[in-house]
């Protein structure tokens, strides 16, 4: 791409996802106006540690959500659970109406919704067109009978492969389709995890930290992917750090601490709710402050480091709403 391409203009936000409170506040566990995702009272405890506890979700159809929060809030543990990858102690959850407690995650996959992983699951000695073609719908050929009867598969294989190239081309990854999927960098495996979950038509695609260990140069082609994805019609679920991609492309933010869900609403006010900045400062609460923010110096316990970028990101964005709230009020 040449240096003096414009860059595209930022795609229109999804707005009205939320059943207003007449108090006019949103309250973590709002109710959205057609949510495809509802989860009441899911627990999940591992030993003596509750790592989700969400009394009520609902996840907004047709928008991008973004799921933020400190490490170990229990995001990941959320995400497995919603997709069948483990089981909960308690609670339901239902998607695109239909009640999915209980569901394996081949099922799951197979009604619309499929993810991918915080790190990611190619498989390093398959092809990345082999990779591709796994990450296709109910194969005849898998069944004993049909496997041994060719006639069967062929066509439907030959079907799969014209699709897995044409989002192989999407996702610029054509020209590796003979690769091992071992040889692709870590942000190419990124694009080849997400290409394969949009084998199966999905109507809920679920992302765990899409941009964790891309490669700058392929983060905005990232962006773009998942922008498309809505534009697509699909609603996307996705969990990241980077508070700068979160107020860029989601339409909707929730917010989880310690299980819990804290807080939730669009992104500009979403950042600026007290219960986020306590949240992630929460989890660190022997870290002095005046450190974090940079007013003292100081040694800070290399697990905090992230901190200082996210109360930075925390500042910029709250000073960019500010800016942009001024900009508004003079327009008026
Ligand atoms: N299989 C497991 N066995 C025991 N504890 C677990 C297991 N999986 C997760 N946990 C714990 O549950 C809590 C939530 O973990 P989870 O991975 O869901 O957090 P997360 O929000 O995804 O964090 P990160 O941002 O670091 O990815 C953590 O305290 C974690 O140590
Ligand atoms: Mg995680």
């Amino acid at each position: 791409m040449s240096a003096d391409v414009a860059p595209p203009a930022p795609r229109p936000k999804s707005t009205g996802l939320h059943k207003v409170d007449p108090s006019g506040e949103i309250r973590p566990g709002v109710a959205k106006v057609d949510p495809i995702v509802v989860v009441d009272g899911v627990t999940r405890v591992f030993g003596g540690l509750t790592a989700v506890d969400v009394e009520h979700l609902e996840i907004p159809r047709g928008a991008i959500t973004a799921l933020i929060g400190p490490n170990g809030a229990g995001k990941t543990t959320l995400f497995n659970l919603l997709t069948g990858f483990d089981k909960p102690n308690t609670g339901s959850w239902s998607f695109d109406g239909r009640n999915l407690a209980g569901i394996p995650a081949f099922k799951a996959a197979r009604m619309g919704q499929v993810r991918t992983f915080q790190l990611t699951k190619s498989l390093g000695l398959l092809t990345v067109l082999e990779n591709m073609k796994l990450g296709a719908p109910r194969q005849t050929g898998e069944h004993f009978w049909a496997s041994i009867l060719p006639f069967l598969w062929r066509g439907q294989e030959k079907q799969y492969e014209a699709k897995a190239r044409e989002l192989l081309a999407r996702f610029k990854l054509d020209a590796k389709e003979k690769d091992f999927a071992a040889s692709l960098s870590g942000g190419q495996r990124k694009l080849l995890e997400m290409a394969r979950a949009l084998m199966s038509d999905p109507t809920l695609v679920m992302l765990d930290e899409p941009m964790a260990g891309v490669n700058p140069a392929l983060t905005q082609s990232l962006l773009d992917h998942i922008l498309d994805l809505k534009d697509l019609g699909m609603t996307v679920l996705f969990v990241e750090h980077d508070m700068h991609m979160v107020r860029h492309i989601a339409d909707w933010v929730v917010v989880m601490a310690e299980g819990k869900v804290v807080a939730e609403g669009p992104p500009d006010t979403v950042m600026r709710d007290p219960a986020v900045i306590d949240a992630y400062l929460g989890a660190h609460q022997d870290v002095d402050l005046g450190v974090v923010t940079g007013r003292y110096e100081g040694e800070l316990p290399a697990e905090a480091q992230g901190l200082v970028e996210t109360a930075q990101e925390l500042d910029q964005a709250i000073e960019q709403d500010a800016e942009h709230m001024e900009e508004s009020e003079d327009d008026k």
